[in-house]
């Protein structure tokens, strides 16, 4: 077979390894425009996890890998004149030049013809090449040559990098945050060889321009970041190696095939450089290629097919992360006025894959130290605390005169099983057992004012008398037997009403039995749904007096706080997004006339409530829509509501529209939270594909949350709160009857925590650290 590789970068170099080793009658070359000993920059780091990744495809360059590399275990981070270490994150650096001419080695070694001074415009010189890769960086000449087809999305992040040396040695991974009078530098270093460093430093583009950088050149540049990290240079200067300022690429190609042409490496897919990916990226690219001709032989276009089927998955996963991270540096201000150690943990936990148990086993003084902080913290803010070393989720929470035993919620979830608005022993075992399950707080369904709000024909009311005193009959269950609070969510579907219960077809309008439908604008969900009738001033008087009514009455059955309904498409968030409100009037228009009517229902029923109760908001942070509202829009909604006695924010996202496009995965509603509570400065719950204890803590302990609802995963499991309690071997009290079953839970977590933390320490990789032992 005749490989062409445009670009002698680790992707090329690396396939061409993999490949010619395995198959050394291959004839590889790579084309690469730079002399062998030419390079940009400075090192690369890799973690243990990647060079155990390596020690399995190529042992020798491996083995070369970790002769020269520098290896270290700690993140150190330094914030306003405090040093915060973490341990036990294995990672090693090395010179790119060295990674690079240790690859080139091998690569000759085994028959690889390098080309070097080849620069490469075009592709008609390898017409009889079986393969040629484009593994050319991310300025790609063969990306651009076949743009229409790759068809490149290329995202420049706003915040200005440069990356410079140095010859200051440092023992850890180390962050350097430094405030100046333009504003704040970050410098991310990491030593890669004795004597040598890497650093890449970045600010946001206001800083950078007051600070005039952008009429700096190179060494004016290094000159002016030697004073600003000058305590931490201490006395070392910085090195420039085409140390320009730039904006970060985020590189994405819709396709990364064209017959037998492929992408490797940056050419394909950027990582920001915060999680330090790039290279390691590009080099597992390299390895999926060699396993997708390891599959299929010779035959060209099935390897590089099943390549793009079976890589773009993980590629897209690293991306994500690495765009979670880089949006954690590009907002630093939102956590600035944070201590130390609350601002290392969320450093740490910005792109979950690091949380909170896992640290708990890598550096177990931190989390002490972040859990006791956390308590710490609530207890200057008055709030009750059970224990300094309690974690997170068990500490209390407070809401004007209801306190909380523990931070998770049982988010509000239909079931579909109310008998004409009545709830049923169904709502009195759901919440009963949920409250059991020891969740601090448990939501009702979105519950409905009236008849005609109702979503479907099994939704729960809170407009007549019996439906009242069965609500009573639930609270007064949870009341006796747990020390949970309840909160009724009160909600209008507007124009998602009359619709088929969710088992029979979610958002389906009804065939028969349905009811007329109203909305702030004429316009269907469906295109076949029932087309709601515009609201008069008359519609929206009498149904802001359901909702007060159905506050009182939620009052009188005793509930402990209340939560108006504004997202998810509903009534009064189709009053909010601009998707579903085209009204002319002074309800529609911009967001401060969208937003007006939802907050005079709110602040009604603020009236019609007790003032010691707390009141929430349900919105959705985003309609995951190009035109509808943005996390920008979210940070004037829970202003607005905080303004008009809002308590917390529940935040959701979508269900606006049904051909939104929702990014979901891990925690995927949390960023808009963060954002809410730290630029509104509001309490926040965090809801949405949440399904652990150990991502609850995280969530709390970064301060992207104060509380933590859970929806599906309480369905399955509804003692998930005391379950965790017993894993973190807490000594609850629980309901006597449940008593023995608690103890036992204790002790079986104790061993089971044992275990699991002795299996993964010795699963750690031994690619790195234990290797050289
Ligand atoms: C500031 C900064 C810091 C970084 N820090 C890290 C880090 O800490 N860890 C990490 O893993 N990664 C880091 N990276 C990213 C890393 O350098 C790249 O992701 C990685 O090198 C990608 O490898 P590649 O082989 O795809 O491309 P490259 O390494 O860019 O190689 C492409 C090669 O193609 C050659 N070439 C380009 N066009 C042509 C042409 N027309 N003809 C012939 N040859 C051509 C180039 O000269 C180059 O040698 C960082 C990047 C930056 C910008
Ligand atoms: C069956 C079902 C019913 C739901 N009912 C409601 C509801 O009545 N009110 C509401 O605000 N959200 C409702 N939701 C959304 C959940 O409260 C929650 O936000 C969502 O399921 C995401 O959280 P999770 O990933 O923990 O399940 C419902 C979700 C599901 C799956």
């Amino acid at each position: 077979m005749k490989v062409s590789i445009i670009g002698g970068g680790p992707a090329g170099l690396y396939f061409s390894i993999l490949l010619k080793n395995a198959r050394p009658k291959s004839e590889i070359a790579i084309y690469e425009r730079n002399r062998a000993e030419d390079t940009f920059g400075f090192g690369v780091v890799f973690s243990d996890e990647t060079l155990d990744i390596f020690s399995r495809y190529d042992p020798p360059s491996h083995a070369a890998i970790l002769e020269r590399f520098s290896y270290w275990d700690d993140v150190a981070i330094h914030f306003k004149g405090e040093i915060v270490r973490v341990g036990g994150n294995g990672f090693c650096g090395c010179s790119r030049q060295t990674l690079l001419a240790l690859l080139q080695k091998r690569a000759r070694e085994l028959g690889v013809k390098l080309l070097f001074e080849r620069e490469i415009n075009d592709l008609g010189d390898f017409g009889d090449s079986d393969l040629i890769i484009g593994a050319d960086g991310i300025n790609s000449r063969v990306r651009a040559l076949y743009e229409g087809h790759f068809k490149p999305v290329v995202d420049w992040r706003p915040n200005k990098f440069v990356w410079m040396g140095s010859t200051r040695p440092l023992d850890a991974f180390t962050f350097f945050f430094r405030e100046t009078e333009h504003g704040v530098f970050i410098a991310h270093c990491y030593q890669y060889e004795p004597g040598r460093s890497t650093w890449v430093i970045e600010t946001d583009p206001q800083t950078w321009e007051r600070a005039g950088l952008d009429a700096a050149d190179e060494l004016s540049s290094a000159r002016f970041l030697e004073n600003v990290f000058a305590k931490e240079l201490e006395g070392h200067s910085l090195i420039v190696n085409r140390s320009l300022w730039r904006n970060f690429p985020m590189i994405r190609n819709t396709r990364w095939v064209k017959d037998n042409v492929v992408l490797l490496g940056d050419a394909k897919a950027t990582a920001h450089y915060s999680i330090g990916a790039g290279t390691k990226l590009a080099m597992e690219d390299a390895i999926a290629l060699f396993e997708a001709f390891g599959r299929h032989g010779e035959n060209v276009s099935a390897a590089l097919f099943s390549f793009e089927r079976d890589r773009r998955e993980d590629v897209e996963k690293t991306q994500h992360a690495a765009n979670v991270s880089l949006v954690w540096f590009e907002h630093l201000s939102r956590f600035w006025n944070y201590d130390p150690i609350k601002f290392s943990f969320g450093l740490m936990t910005r792109s979950k894959s690091i949380t909170y148990d896992n640290l708990a086993i890598r550096a177990p003084e931190f989390v002490r130290d972040v859990t006791r902080n956390f308590a710490r913290e609530q207890a200057d803010k008055g709030l009750p605390i059970l224990g300094a070393d309690v974690p997170p989720m068990f500490q209390p929470y407070r809401l004007r005169g209801m306190t909380l035993v523990n931070r998770v919620v049982l988010s509000p979830m239909c079931m579909y099983s109310a008998d004409e608005g009545i709830p049923t022993d169904w709502h009195l075992v759901h919440l009963g057992t949920r409250a059991l399950g020891g969740a601090g707080l448990v939501f009702t369904e979105m519950t409905d004012i009236s008849a005609e709000a109702r979503i479907t024909h099994g939704c729960a009311g809170l407009y007549s008398d019996d439906q009242e005193q069965a609500w009573k009959r639930v609270i007064t269950f949870v009341h006796a037997h747990t020390p949970a609070k309840i909160c009724m969510q009160l909600g209008h579907a507007g124009r998602k009403g009359a619709t088929k219960l969710i088992w029979d077809g979610m958002d389906q309008p009804l065939e028969n039995g349905d009811w007329p439908l109203v909305a702030p604008s004429a316009l269907p969900y469906y295109p076949y749904s029932q087309v709601p009738r515009e609201m008069t001033r008359n519609d929206m008087d009498r149904v802001k007096d359901d909702f007060v009514s159905a506050a009182l009455r939620a009052e009188r059955a005793g509930f402990d706080m209340i939560e108006l309904h504004c997202g998810h498409g509903y009534l009064l968030a189709s009053f909010i997004s601009p998707l579903t409100n085209q009204r002319t009037d002074d309800y529609g228009g911009c967001l401060e006339n969208r937003l007006r009517y939802p907050l005079e229902v709110f602040r009604a029923m603020r009236e019609a409530w007790p003032p010691e109760k707390p009141m929430s908001v349900r919105i959705s942070a985003t309609d995951w829509k190009a035109g509808g509202l943005s996390d920008a829009d979210a940070v004037v909604i829970a202003r607005m509501f905080a303004e008009a006695g809002c308590d917390l924010i529940d935040v959701s996202t979508g269900q606006t529209v049904p051909d939104a496009e929702p990014l979901y995965g891990r925690m995927f509603q949390t960023p808009f939270s963060d954002k809410i509570r730290n630029e509104a400065a509001i309490a926040t719950m965090a809801v949405g594909s949440i399904t652990s204890a150990d991502q609850i803590n995280t969530i709390l302990a970064a301060g992207r949350a104060d509380l933590v609802a859970i929806g599906r995963g309480h369905l399955v499991d509804p003692a998930l709160t005391l379950r965790a309690a017993a894993w973190y071997g807490l000594e609850l009290d629980t309901a006597p009857q449940y008593e023995l079953g608690y103890r036992a839970q204790l002790s079986l977590a104790r061993r089971e925590r044992q275990e699991m933390s002795d299996l993964r320490r010795r699963a750690r990789p031994v690619g790195g650290k234990a290797a050289r032992r």
